[in-house]
């Protein structure tokens, strides 16, 4: 929490608009009181961190996964703290699996206001010319086509709440990249592009949607990275040396960004995909 007097723009952070809450002397304001979310890829990670703020932040979050067990385990913990969770089991590279994912959130909850395409996989790192045909699909089909999926079904329960915000999981790939890596920098980058084409589709009905391009996050998708290196240390003092702030993201440090791009706090932005990467594509 920052101090009152220390509201100086370099300062901005997500928990700005509590602070301001406290230094007014009112009752903390909680970004998405009465909102009703869905976030895919739930179980785990960057999912988990993020469905587990929207909770605290007010919303009722319907979680989808493909790992059953992980996936009920994390609802379960949320309605531990006394909030509104349920998980669906979910293959987000099944068209019908996602629809009933969002259907699930309206016909609970009456509603839906925000979804974050998060479900994703990685790329074992192999060179292009031995990247098998069913290997580029699965890639694809998972992070490219479940994030179409999760957008193109999102798009009438939004309407029908007369509008809403759709947050998609890109990566720093879209942007930067090393070798060996094809099929995800394709699908992060198709994510970008989708992402600013539903949002010119979509602003005129007050439905925002934006991407996040998270840089190095520690995850079990970075942990399995790691452990199929031959030399852990290497691709750690890489990632270091690549990310200008010296250190590995925390979930919960994307999950606050997706929180601003999910809430009305960033109520005049649309079609971008905010870095979250620690510097590394301004070097
Ligand atoms: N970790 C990073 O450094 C990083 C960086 C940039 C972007 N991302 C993106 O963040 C997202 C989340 O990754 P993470 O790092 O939290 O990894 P993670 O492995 O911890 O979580 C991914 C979750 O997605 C689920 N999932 C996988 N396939 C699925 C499918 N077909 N349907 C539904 N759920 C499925 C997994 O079960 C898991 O719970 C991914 O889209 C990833 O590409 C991660």
């Amino acid at each position: 929490m920052l101090g009152c007097g220390g509201l100086a723009l370099h300062t901005l952070v997500l928990d700005v608009q509590t602070e301001f809450s406290v230094c007014m002397g009112v009752q903390e304001t909680v970004w998405l009181e009465g909102k009703v979310a869905v976030v895919t890829g739930a179980a785990s990670g960057i999912g988990r961190a993020t469905a587990e703020r929207f909770a605290q932040e007010g919303a009722k979050v319907v979680l989808g996964d493909v790992d059953h067990a992980l996936g009920e385990g994390v609802a379960s913990g949320i309605r531990a703290l006394g909030y509104e969770a349920q998980f669906v089991k979910t293959d987000v590279s099944v068209e019908s699996d996602v629809a009933a994912l969002i259907e699930t959130a309206e016909h609970s909850y009456g509603r839906l206001d925000t979804i974050f395409n998060n479900a994703g996989i990685e790329q074992p790192v192999t060179p292009s010319d031995q990247v098998s045909a069913e290997l580029f699909d699965r890639v694809i089909g998972i992070n490219l086509k479940g994030t179409f999926y999760g957008c193109k079904h999102a798009i009438g329960a939004l309407r029908r709440s007369g509008g809403g915000t759709i947050v998609n999981n890109s990566s720093v790939s879209a942007f930067a990249n090393v070798g060996g890596n094809v099929s995800y920098a394709a699908s992060k980058g198709a994510v970008m592009s989708l992402t600013r084409v539903l949002a010119l589709e979509l602003a005129a009905e007050n439905i925002r949607v934006n991407a996040i391009c998270p840089g190095v996050i520690d995850t079990s998708m970075n942990r399995r990275n790691l452990d199929r290196s031959s030399d852990k240390p290497a691709v750690e003092k890489r990632w270091m040396a690549a990310t200008p702030l010296g250190r590995m993201g925390p979930p919960e440090e994307v999950a606050q960004t997706v929180l601003y791009l999910a809430s009305s706090m960033s109520s005049f932005t649309t079609g971008i995909g905010l870095l979250i990467d620690g510097g590394r594509v301004a070097t």
